[in-house]
C-alpha cells in the first residue's frame, strides 16, 4: 500500500478482532524451534517482524508450516540447531535480532544476522555487552550495530543487572542461558513484559523469580508445545484510542492479552477518564487474556515520566496524538529510548503533529502536546518514517481532525498489524 486517505469520523462501533501479540508469538517460535518435536501455535502474529522471525528459524533447521493463523513448528532440541547456509535476515525486527543473538552465541558454529537499513540504525551493544560476558564472541560493525557476526562459543551463566529496562536484552540473555554452564540470572530496573520467562516455564524450563531478578539453568531441554496467542494489546491501543475520542463510540475487542507487564496503558487511560471495562478475564497458556468494552469519553491528559514511560514505551505515539483530544494535554518526559525505535519517534510524532497544526514542544526525551483549547486537529499529509506504530496512530489522530488525511507509505503498518487499516474501516461510522 503506498498511501492512504482517511476522512474524520464520527464513531466507531462494533466488534474488533486483533491480531496474535507479536512479542508473545516471536517467543513462541523461537522456543518451538528448540524444543524435541512438533509444537502447533494458534493465532500467530500476522505480522511481517514475526515472519522474520520465522524466516530466521528455517534456515537454523526448524520446520516451519503456516496454516491459516496457526503455524506448526518443528525443532529437533536445543543442541540440534544447524548452521545457517545465508545470513539471517531480521527484517525491521528488533526482537527478532536481539532474541536470536542471546540464542546463536551458544551454538557450536557461527551465523550473521542482520536486518533491514532501520534495523541496522538501531543499537545491539545492549545485548553484545552481556551476551559477551557469558563468553560470547560477536563482532558488530560500525560500533554495535547490525549486522552481527556471532562465533558460536560455549557460554557460563552470568548475573547481569540491566542498566535500562529492555525485556529484548532481558530476553537475550535467558535465551543464551539456556546454552550456558550453571546459573544465569538478570536483574531489571524496572518490571518489563514478562512473555519470555512466562513462555519457558510452558515449553518445560523452570524460571526462578525473586523480586526484579530472574533465573535459570543451563542445558535446558525444552518440551513441544500446543498453544494459542492472545490478541495484541498493543496493537489495539489504536481501536481504545478510537473510542475514547469519538463521541457515539463503543466497541468491543476480543480474546486481548491482559498480562499486567502490558496493561499500564489501560490504567493511564482510564486514570484519565476513558470508559475501559473488562468482560471474562482467563488464562490462555499462562498468559492472561480477556475481552475489552470501551466506550467514548472525555480524557484529561496528563504526564507521563520515570517508570512509566518505560512500561509504555510502545504506546507512547498513540498516548501523544492523543494529546490534542485531552483537557490538559500530554507531556512525556524520561522516554529518550523512543528515539531508537523503528524510526526517531519523538520527532516523527513531533513532526506529524505540527503538520496537523498541534501545538508541540520537542525535547531529548520526550515531547509536550497541548490540550484542546490549542484548536482541533486539521487533516494533513502524514509521513510515518515507515514505522508501523507511527502511521497507525496518525490514522486515529486523522479520524477526529478537520478535514482528510493522507499516510504516505501506509504499507508499513504491516510490520504489526497487516490487516490494520480495513479493520478500521469496517468500525467506523461516518
Ligand atoms: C519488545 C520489547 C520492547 C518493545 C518492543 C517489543 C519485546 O523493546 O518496545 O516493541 O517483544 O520484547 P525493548 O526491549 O527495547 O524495550
Amino acid at each position: 500500500m503506498a498511501k492512504t486517505k482517511i476522512q474524520p469520523a464520527n464513531a466507531v462501533n462494533g466488534p474488533v478482532a486483533l491480531p496474535g501479540d507479536k512479542s508473545i508469538s516471536h517467543r513462541y517460535a523461537i522456543l518451538a524451534a528448540l524444543a524435541d518435536g512438533a509444537s502447533r501455535i494458534e493465532h500467530f502474529s500476522p505480522a511481517a517482524d514475526c515472519g522474520s522471525t520465522l524466516e530466521c528459524l528455517e534456515p537454523l533447521g526448524a520446520q516451519v508450516k503456516r496454516s491459516g493463523d496457526a503455524v506448526t513448528i518443528t525443532g529437533a532440541g536445543p543442541r540440534r540447531l544447524r548452521r545457517p547456509r545465508r545470513d539471517l535476515d531480521a527484517g525491521n525486527s528488533g526482537t527478532t535480532i536481539r532474541l536470536l543473538s542471546g540464542v546463536l552465541a551458544g551454538q557450536s558454529f557461527d551465523s550473521t544476522i542482520t536486518g533491514d537499513s532501520s534495523l541496522r540504525r538501531r543499537p545491539m551493544s545492549r545485548v553484545i555487552e552481556p551476551l559477551t560476558r557469558m563468553g560470547a564472541e560477536i563482532r558488530a560493525k560500525n560500533g554495535g550495530l547490525a549486522p552481527l557476526e556471532i562465533r558460536g562459543k560455549p557460554l557460563h551463566g552470568i548475573h547481569y543487572t540491566l542498566p535500562l529496562p529492555s525485556a529484548q536484552v532481558k530476553s537475550a540473555i535467558l535465551l543464551a542461558g539456556l546454552f550456558a554452564e550453571g546459573t544465569t540470572s538478570v536483574t531489571e530496573p524496572v518490571r518489563t513484559r514478562d512473555h519470555t520467562e512466562i513462555a519457558l516455564e510452558e515449553f518445560g524450563v523452570h524460571v526462578e523469580h525473586s523480586g526484579r531478578t530472574m533465573s535459570l539453568e543451563g542445558n535446558a531441554e525444552l518440551k513441544p508445545r500446543n498453544l494459542t496467542v492472545p490478541g495484541d494489546l498493543s496493537s489495539g491501543v489504536f481501536f481504545i484510542a478510537a473510542a475514547c475520542i469519538l463521541p457515539g463510540s463503543n466497541i468491543m475487542l476480543h480474546e486481548v492479552g491482559l498480562n499486567p507487564t502490558r496493561t499500564a496503558v489501560l490504567d493511564l487511560l482510564a486514570a484519565w477518564g476513558a470508559s475501559i471495562s473488562f468482560v471474562c478475564v482467563r488464562e490462555v497458556s499462562g498468559e492472561l487474556a480477556g475481552d475489552l468494552a470501551v466506550r467514548h469519553s472525555f480524557l484529561e491528559g496528563g504526564e507521563i515520566a520515570g517508570d512509566k514511560a518505560a512500561q509504555l514505551i510502545d504506546e507512547l505515539p498513540m498516548l501523544a496524538a492523543l494529546g490534542p483530544f485531552t483537557e490538559r494535554g500530554v507531556e512525556i518526559r524520561d522516554a529518550r529510548e523512543l528515539r531508537v525505535k523503528e524510526s526517531d519517534r519523538i520527532a516523527a510524532v513531533a513532526e506529524n503533529l505540527r503538520r496537523m497544526k498541534a501545538k508541540v514542544e520537542e525535547r531529548p526525551d520526550g515531547l509536550s502536546v497541548a490540550g484542546r483549547s490549542a484548536g482541533r486537529l486539521r487533516g494533513a499529509k502524514i509521513d510515518p518514517h515507515g514505522d508501523h506504530r507511527i502511521a497507525m496512530a496518525f490514522a486515529i489522530a486523522a479520524l477526529g481532525a478537520e478535514g482528510p488525511t493522507t499516510i504516505r507509505d501506509a504499507g508499513c503498518a504491516g510490520v504489526s498489524f497487516p490487516g490494520f487499516f480495513d479493520c478500521l474501516e469496517r468500525i467506523v461510522e461516518r
